[in-house]
C-alpha cells in the first residue's frame, strides 16, 4: 500500500564527506521527484584510515540523527561505512530502508575472458571480511589487483579531481600495480574516486572500462522504496538540502561544484 505522506519525506544520503555526491547526482537524475538531504561527514573524513568499530559508531550516530530528523530511507553512499556498519544499522533501524554500496567486482570480472581488474578502495574496505569474500567468489574469473588508495580521498575533499596534483597522486598509487601489463577494467570501490574517474582512466592508459556500482545502488533504492510504498512519484521536482559536519563553509561550496549545481 502506498503511503503518500511518507513518500514526501526526504531520502538521506550519507558519506564521510563529498564522495557520496557522486551517488546523489545519479539519484537526482533517476529519481527527480524525491526530496534529498545530503550529509557529508567531512569533519571525520577519511573513514578509510579509521578502525571498523569507529566507522560503525560514527555511522550509527549519523543515521540515528537523520532518522530522528524524519528521513524515510538512508543511502549509505560510502563503501567503507557500508562494509563496517550496514549489517548493524539495518538491524538497529529496521523500520527504514537502508541501502549501501558494494564494489562492482562482479560486472568487472564478467566484462571479458579473464580480465585484469584493478580494484581501488580505502584501506579499511579492502581489509574487511565482506570484501575478501567477494573477491574470493570471482577469483577464477579475473585477475584482481587490489589497491589501497592512501591520500586520494583527501584530495577530493579539497575539490581536486583532475590536474597535476591528482595525476601525481594517482601515479604514486597506481604505478606499482600496473607493472607494464594492460589493465582491462578498474573498480572504483570508493565513492570519492568516482569524481576522479577521468584522471584514473588516464593514469591507467586511457582505455580501461570503469565500474563504480553507482547505478546498481540507485536501482536498489528505487526497488526498496517501491516495495515499501514510499516512492515519490509526485510529479514535482524534489528539493535538496546539503549539510556537512565541518564548520568550514567551503565544503558546501565544493559540494555544489561537484554536483554541477
Ligand atoms: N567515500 C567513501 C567510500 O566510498 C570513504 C572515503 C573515506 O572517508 O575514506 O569508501
Amino acid at each position: 500500500m502506498e503511503d503518500i505522506e511518507k513518500s514526501k519525506k526526504p531520502i538521506a544520503v550519507i558519506d564521510s564527506g563529498l564522495g557520496g555526491l557522486s551517488v546523489l547526482k545519479v539519484l537526482m537524475r533517476e529519481l527527480p521527484n524525491e526530496n534529498y538531504i545530503y550529509f557529508g561527514d567531512s569533519a571525520n573524513a577519511p573513514y578509510g584510515e579509521k578502525s571498523g568499530d569507529e566507522v560503525k559508531r560514527i555511522t550509527d550516530e549519523n543515521i540515528g540523527m537523520l532518522s530522528e530528523g524524519g528521513a524515510k530511507a538512508v543511502v549509505i553512499a560510502c563503501n567503507t561505512a557500508t562494509s563496517a556498519a550496514a549489517e548493524y544499522v539495518r538491524e538497529k533501524y529496521a523500520d527504514i530502508p537502508i541501502i549501501g554500496m558494494e564494489p562492482a567486482v562482479k560486472p568487472a570480472a564478467m566484462m571479458a575472458e579473464h580480465p585484469k581488474v584493478v580494484v581501488m578502495a580505502t584501506p579499511l574496505t579492502l581489509m574487511r571480511e565482506k570484501f575478501l569474500r567477494l573477491i574470493e567468489k570471482y577469483s577464477d574469473k579475473a585477475e584482481f589487483v587490489t589497491v589501497p588508495c592512501h591520500g586520494l580521498v583527501e584530495l577530493v575533499e579539497r575539490g581536486v579531481v583532475e590536474g597535476e596534483e591528482m595525476d601525481e597522486c594517482l601515479c604514486r598509487i597506481l604505478s606499482p600495480y600496473t607493472d607494464g601489463s594492460d589493465v582491462d577494467a578498474v573498480v572504483l570501490g570508493c565513492t570519492h574516486y568516482v569524481h576522479a574517474a577521468n584522471a584514473i582512466n588516464k593514469a591507467l592508459g586511457g582505455n580501461v572500462q570503469i565500474f563504480d556500482g553507482v547505478l546498481g545502488t540507485v536501482r536498489e533504492v528505487e526497488r526498496r522504496l517501491a516495495a515499501a510504498g514510499i516512492l515519490n512519484n509526485g510529479g514535482e521536482q524534489g528539493e535538496l538540502t546539503i549539510c556537512n559536519s565541518s564548520d568550514d563553509e567551503d565544503f558546501i561550496k565544493r559540494s555544489h561544484m561537484l554536483l554541477n549545481l
